[in-house]
């Protein structure tokens, strides 16, 4: 059986997440790709290992996470019952619901009728008794807000859930979801957003601002903007990488011109005496973000991530040539 190592709280850093008393891992795992029931469980189980070895405390899933869907929630329930329930309470456990997951009416969307449904089965998948947060995974304009939002209050009341989070929400749906959670007291906690060097919405959203004006935290998914912000793809697209397994990223688009801008923010790093992952995570973290929430295919990625935690700081000229190159 594991045996979390002695260690593992001695390197991570952790944040207060917004006017919360919870402090998150600077870095975090989430479980979107190679969980699934087509990936090897035994380096799913190394993965997690190291991470929780490393002081990742938080383990981010949803309902529909695979594939197949929900056998992301099955694995990691597999490994909570052999391994990791001793340390339950010093673990973050998040899941979601809001996208596709079953098939009728009642399985996609904002309703209160999927939300409830949603996450009774994926307690029971993770065989655990509650999630830490429990997210809408993306705004529905088809749901009443009051619905959605009152669905998440009353999950967080029946103690099925310890804190609100929200998903792919703007700054504009986030501040009226705060302000109905706030009403329910319960507060919102979270908003789970894409921000990476090459996907940089919130910035133009002013959404960081948002979130602390309401007291919220964020943490941010696809920080390597799924494996292109390293230096996976600086020689062709290796085998088994996501861009040959997945149709979320395709060959089509690591284009030379990406590749040549990943080259010169790759130079970048070497300077700094970070891998370009390195860098790419620490930007990220560069101003007011809670946590980056990365995926991996391997331990050693997981182990090359936190590397960051020490070396969060940019130079102006740093930053100018960043973005300089991105313009280009
Ligand atoms: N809320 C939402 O709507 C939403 C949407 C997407 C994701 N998410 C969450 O965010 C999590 C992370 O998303 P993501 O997987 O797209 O994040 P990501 O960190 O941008 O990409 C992860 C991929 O980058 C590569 N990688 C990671 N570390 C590396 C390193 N040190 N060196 C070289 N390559 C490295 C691996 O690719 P290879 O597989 O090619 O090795 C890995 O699978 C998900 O698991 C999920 O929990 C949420």
């Amino acid at each position: 059986m594991y045996q979390a190592s002695d260690k593992r709280y001695d390197h991570m850093k952790y944040k207060k997440c917004g006017n919360s008393g919870v402090k998150l891992p600077r870095v975090a795992l989430g479980l979107w790709h190679n969980f699934g029931s087509v990936d090897p469980f035994e380096n799913q189980k190394a993965m997690a290992f190291e991470a929780f070895n490393q002081g990742i405390t938080h383990f981010d899933l949803a309902n529909n996470y695979g594939p197949v869907y929900g056998s992301a929630e099955d694995n990691f329930g597999r490994i909570m019952e052999s391994d990791l329930r001793p340390y339950r309470d010093e673990m973050i456990i998040s899941t979601k619901a809001g996208y596709d997951m079953w098939p009728g009416p009642y399985g996609d969307g904002g309703s209160r009728k999927y939300l409830m449904s949603s996450i009774d089965q994926s307690l029971k998948r993770m065989k655990v008794d509650y999630v830490d947060i429990f997210y809408h995974h993306r705004f529905d304009p088809d749901t009443p807000l009051e619905e959605t939002m009152g669905a998440l209050s009353d999950i967080v009341r029946q103690g099925k859930a310890l804190y609100v989070g929200i998903s792919n929400y703007n700054a504009e749906q986030t501040k009226r979801a705060a302000e109905i959670l706030k009403e329910n007291k319960t507060p919102l906690f979270i908003n789970q957003v894409c921000y990476n060097m090459m996907n940089r919405w919130v910035e133009e959203d002013h959404l960081l601002d948002t979130l602390a004006e309401v007291g919220a935290g964020c943490i941010c998914f696809s920080p390597l903007a799924q494996g292109v912000l390293t230096n996976k793809y600086l020689h062709g697209i290796p085998a088994g990488s996501r861009a040959t397994r997945n149709h979320f990223l395709h060959e089509d688009s690591i284009t030379p011109e990406l590749v040549g801008k990943v080259t010169k923010l790759n130079e970048i790093a070497l300077n700094r005496g970070q891998t370009l992952a390195q860098m790419a995570l620490s930007w990220v973290l560069r101003d007011g973000v809670t946590t980056v929430l990365i995926g991996a295919s391997r331990p050693e990625q997981i182990k090359d991530n936190v590397g960051i935690v020490d070396h969060l700081e940019f130079t102006s000229e740093e930053l100018k040539e960043i973005d300089r190159i991105l313009a280009e």
